[in-house]
């Protein structure tokens, strides 16, 4: 089932069933700008077989970057820098999507507090409540982000309304205590999350891919669980989207992120299952996908029509084509001695960096010492990104 194609909504065709799931590689200039680097990895990843590469965290505007690392569609400041990457993530007939994103309470720091549906204070993150004029200024906001990534080369776009950012805390009952419009019951949550597709599918028109990325369940208390989910998957089942991403957890301090947990997976087919009742709409899922029978598992079972796969590819990005081959070929998996919080991911996110500066990779690398490069490559980005964007900020 992996080899065989997948034909969208849309009328777009991805050529197999194995997606290069969006990471945050943190390889954009801290000008929102794509890299050499970047356009390495893209490459290889496109050459590996992939059917469809994800690009983590494409910022709407300047505003509330994830890291200062992202691409930033609006302004769209080096459109060439854009067509160099997409053309080397296209090639092979690789589609090619942009993540489009925005932190909201997650943000890290810009200009100024950072802005979420509701206001927050909590384990060091400080937002303040996002006025209705804001609110009602960010489905037109996604529609022009999406509009660009086009006119920039993407092939298609995903709104991230997952792992604990801007759209996820608009849906969840934890994040979003609103009592206008856009707060209140699971319905009134998920408001803006559907006029924001609406303005996208509008703006990009009928053929072009747009796909929507939820949480089964924000593994936090008091955040969204499966029922809710399910019925949100009811809810986007109406859209005009293309494919639900289904993931889980979130980046809050304390909480379950999906990328830096250990334990074993795949962690979401049993969610996708359910949601197979609730919409025809395609399902992926990315989450703890290690081995080639699991990723044929979950697809030969009618679980998920397409499975994504991060820290797989960034370990080996020729493995989609190991995976069709039946060379028998699987990613080897590091062993991590400790994992502090947000250590796994910025080990992962290390080895995306080494994959596009020579290609030489450090296995031995510790996690204490990633979270250190991270963290030295954020001081030096935020300085530029200030720089460039003092005055949209
Ligand atoms: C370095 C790294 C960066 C990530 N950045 C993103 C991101 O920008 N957007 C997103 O939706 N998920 C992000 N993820 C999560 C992955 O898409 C995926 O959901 C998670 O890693 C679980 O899949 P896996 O077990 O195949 O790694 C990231 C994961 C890693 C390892």
């Amino acid at each position: 089932m992996l080899d065989k194609p997948l034909h969208l909504p849309c009328g777009a065709v991805l050529k197999n069933r194995i997606a290069k799931a969006a990471m945050s590689d943190d390889l954009g200039d801290g000008c929102g700008s794509p890299t050499d680097a970047q356009q390495r990895l893209y490459g290889l990843w496109a050459d590996g077989g992939t059917a469809l590469s994800l690009v983590g965290e494409v910022q709407i505007g300047p505003w509330a970057p994830e890291n200062y690392g992202n691409l930033v569609l609006n302004p769209l400041r080096e459109p060439g820098r854009f067509r160099a990457l997409s053309d080397a993530a296209t090639a092979n007939g690789t589609h090619f999507w942009a993540q489009l994103g925005h932190a909201g309470a997650l943000a890290a720091p810009v200009a100024g507090p950072a802005k979420a549906p509701s206001a927050l204070d909590v384990s060091g993150i400080h937002a303040i409540e996002m006025t209705s004029e804001e609110v009602e200024a960010l489905p037109a906001a996604y529609a022009k982000a999406a509009l660009n990534a086009n006119s920039a080369g993407f092939t298609g776009v995903e709104i991230h309304a997952a792992h604990g950012f801007l759209l996820n805390q608009f849906l969840s009952p934890l994040f979003n205590r609103r009592a206008d419009r856009w707060g209140g019951s699971p319905e009134r949550r998920a408001v803006l999350l559907l006029e924001i597709i609406a303005a996208v599918r509008a703006a990009v028109g009928s053929g072009f891919p747009v796909a929507v990325k939820i949480n089964a369940t924000d593994q936090l208390a008091g955040g969204i669980e499966e029922p809710e989910a399910l019925d949100l998957v009811a809810m986007l089942d109406e859209t005009a989207i293309d494919l639900i991403d289904i993931s889980g957890g979130a980046y809050f301090p304390g909480a379950a992120a999906a990328s830096d947990g250990t334990r074993a997976g795949p962690y979401f087919l049993d969610f996708a299952r359910a949601a197979r009742e609730r919409t025809g709409k395609p399902l992926m899922t990315a989450g703890g996908f290690k081995k080639k029978a699991e990723a044929e598992e979950a697809v030969s079972s009618g679980a998920v029509d397409m499975v994504g796969l991060a820290r797989a590819l960034a370990l080996d990005p020729g493995l989609p084509d190991k995976w069709l081959s039946e060379s028998g070929e699987e990613a080897v998996f590091p062993r991590f001695s400790s994992t502090p919080s947000g250590g796994v991911t910025a080990w992962y996110t290390q080895r995306l960096h080494e994959w596009g500066s020579n290609g030489t990779v450090e296995q031995e690398r510790s996690v204490e010492d990633a979270l250190a490069q991270v963290e030295r490559r954020k001081a030096a980005n935020a300085v530029l990104w200030q720089k460039q964007f003092q005055t949209e900020l």
